[in-house]
């Protein structure tokens, strides 16, 4: 059975951020995706990124499914396992020693605005402790600057989120920064991404 899911944001959006990673991503290893959704995300990277392994993951069965399926149909099965049931806030993470030994980044895109604010807490909280020193978090999505949007159709966006959710919205970058922190990485870098989204990069330095 086919059960891919579309989401049209991913189509748009799969090649500037393939872009970014182009400039970060080593030639091995492995990337855990958290929160992978469609899985669109994940078999456009494991096609333009060959030489590493993309593991994506997902709490939503439905989201697992879909990943599957696309996996499927680009026929990466032999190169792309199977997605991890990973909710982030249900810790420690079912993480395979052999993704372990070879983790380079942690990336989750357009999650943390879609889930309440202790997911992006213990996004960087298992992260800081699955990650080595000198590796990647990286996050993907539209943010606020100094607690004010950095355009009108994020603040309807947030808006828009907060009716169907009140636990979620766009979170602040020096809030997701002071995560960062503490769980010890650093804000390497900030890329303006088209559609007032931005890429935002940390490394891991303790
Ligand atoms: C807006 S979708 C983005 C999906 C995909 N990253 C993309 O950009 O197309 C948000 C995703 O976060 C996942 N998610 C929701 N709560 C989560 C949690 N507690 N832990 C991990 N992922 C979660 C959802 O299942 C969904 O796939």
């Amino acid at each position: 059975m086919d059960h891919r899911l579309f989401f049209s944001a991913t189509q748009r959006n799969k090649i500037y951020i393939g872009d970014v990673l182009s400039k970060i991503l080593l030639k091995k290893g492995s990337v855990l995706e958290i929160g992978s959704g469609s899985g669109e995300h994940g078999v456009e990277f494991q096609k333009r990124f060959p030489e590493i392994i993309w593991q994506t993951s997902d709490p939503v069965s439905e989201h697992r499914k879909s990943i599957i399926s696309w996996i499927d149909h680009e026929k990466l099965n032999i190169k792309m396992p199977k997605p991890l049931v990973i909710d982030v806030t249900k810790i420690p993470w079912p993480i395979p020693s052999k993704l372990l030994d070879t983790l380079q980044v942690i990336i989750s895109i357009n999650m943390v605005h879609i889930t309440p604010w202790e997911c992006t807490e213990a996004l960087f909280k298992e992260s800081g402790k699955l990650l080595n020193c000198g590796k990647f978090l990286i996050l993907y999505g539209p943010f606020k600057i100094e607690n004010k949007h950095i355009s009108v159709s994020n603040e309807l966006f947030d808006k828009s989120l907060k009716i169907e959710n009140k636990d979620w919205g766009l979170r602040n970058l020096e809030e997701v920064n002071k995560e960062a922190i503490i769980n010890g990485f650093q804000q390497k870098q900030l890329i303006k991404m088209p559609a007032n989204n931005l890429t935002l990069i940390y490394q891991k330095v303790t």
